[in-house]
């Protein structure tokens, strides 16, 4: 199917990496075609991880002289609109936006995991912000999404259970899966070059948003003046950008206006909460999830 995000449409690729079999042709274009230049901005994530919240945030950190806060396109767009996906928005067949043409500075997002960047973008210097969330929490968060696209795209088939979503997820088949080595990818690579990759936690820039704000403004070249901090600049971001103004915008209510994966932009927002996870799996999966974190993410100096 075109739009298909099911397990069954997950496809092996390069040996170690599941990708949902219509976003694959985006991915290899991506590889071939994509020319970085120094002054992008790249955002990086496994999906369900806290894309489309990042996304809001960068475009605001640095349009935030562009617009005011009373006619902001965040008001009225979803932010998968105002930062586009690599592989779904622009390096498909049907894109009519020529990357090439974009003035600087250009700000994507992407899903390939950081082995399979494309050259260009590991050879250029431009930065790049990693957002990763409690696996748990994403386990969650994909089965919802992916029974949303099921049931719209997927009719023939029966919505995933808990316990296959678990499964699937646990032995790394979730989309550009496996889950732990898509984070210790970034892990590693931004331990090599913290001037270059910022790793942030949805969980941490849950309960402390101002401190990881700055982190994020400082990193991407925009940091907040103190008169900008004395403005409460930063407050009126991170109030443009939550979960309760973003999940009510008009856009999301439409049914007839779908995001570039096909599905209403509704689907972006469910909770946005950290830890619900507990409301959904049983004692025997956390414990199960829990020692694959432990094991993979063993001398790693993170957790959750
Ligand atoms: P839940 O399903 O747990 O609610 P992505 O954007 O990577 O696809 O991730 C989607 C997850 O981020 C969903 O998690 C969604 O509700 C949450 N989310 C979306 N916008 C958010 C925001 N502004 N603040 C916090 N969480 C947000």
């Amino acid at each position: 199917t075109e739009n298909g995000w099911s397990s069954s449409n997950l496809v092996l690729y390069q040996g170690s990496r599941y990708v949902p079999n219509n976003f694959l042709q985006g991915v290899m274009a991506v590889q071939q075609h994509f020319k970085a230049r120094p002054t992008d901005i790249l955002l990086t994530a496994i999906p369900k991880s806290g894309t489309t919240w990042m996304k809001a945030l960068i475009f605001s950190i640095v349009n935030r002289t562009h617009y005011d806060f009373t006619t902001h396109p965040l008001l009225t767009h979803n932010p998968q609109d105002c930062v586009p996906t690599l592989e779904t928005n622009l390096y498909r067949k049907t894109s009519i936006t020529n990357p090439d043409l974009l003035p600087s500075p250009r700000l994507f997002s992407t899903h390939i995991s950081c082995s399979s960047l494309p050259k260009s973008i590991i050879d250029s210097s431009c930065q790049i912000v990693y957002i990763c969330r409690n696996p748990k929490d994403v386990l969650v968060s994909n089965r919802y999404f992916g029974n949303k696209i099921r049931a719209k795209f997927n009719k023939d088939q029966p919505l995933l259970s808990l316990a296959e979503a678990f499964q699937l997820f646990c032995k790394g088949a979730s989309p550009f899966g496996p889950y732990w080595e898509h984070v210790l990818g970034f892990w590693k690579a931004s331990l090599e070059q913290p001037e270059r990759i910022l790793f942030l936690k949805y969980e941490d820039l849950r309960s402390n948003p101002l401190v990881y704000l700055r982190k994020l403004a400082q990193h991407l070249g925009y940091p907040f003046s103190l008169e900008e901090e004395k403005q409460g600049v930063l407050e009126k971001i991170l109030n443009l950008c939550s979960f309760q103004n973003l999940s009510n915008l008009e856009v999301n209510k439409n049914p007839d206006k779908v995001s570039h994966v096909g599905v209403e932009y509704s689907a972006f927002f469910r909770k946005g909460q950290v830890g619900d996870w507990k409301n959904h799996l049983t004692a025997d999966m956390i414990e199960h999830i829990d020692r694959i974190t432990e094991q993979k993410f063993h001398g790693c100096d993170f957790s959750f």
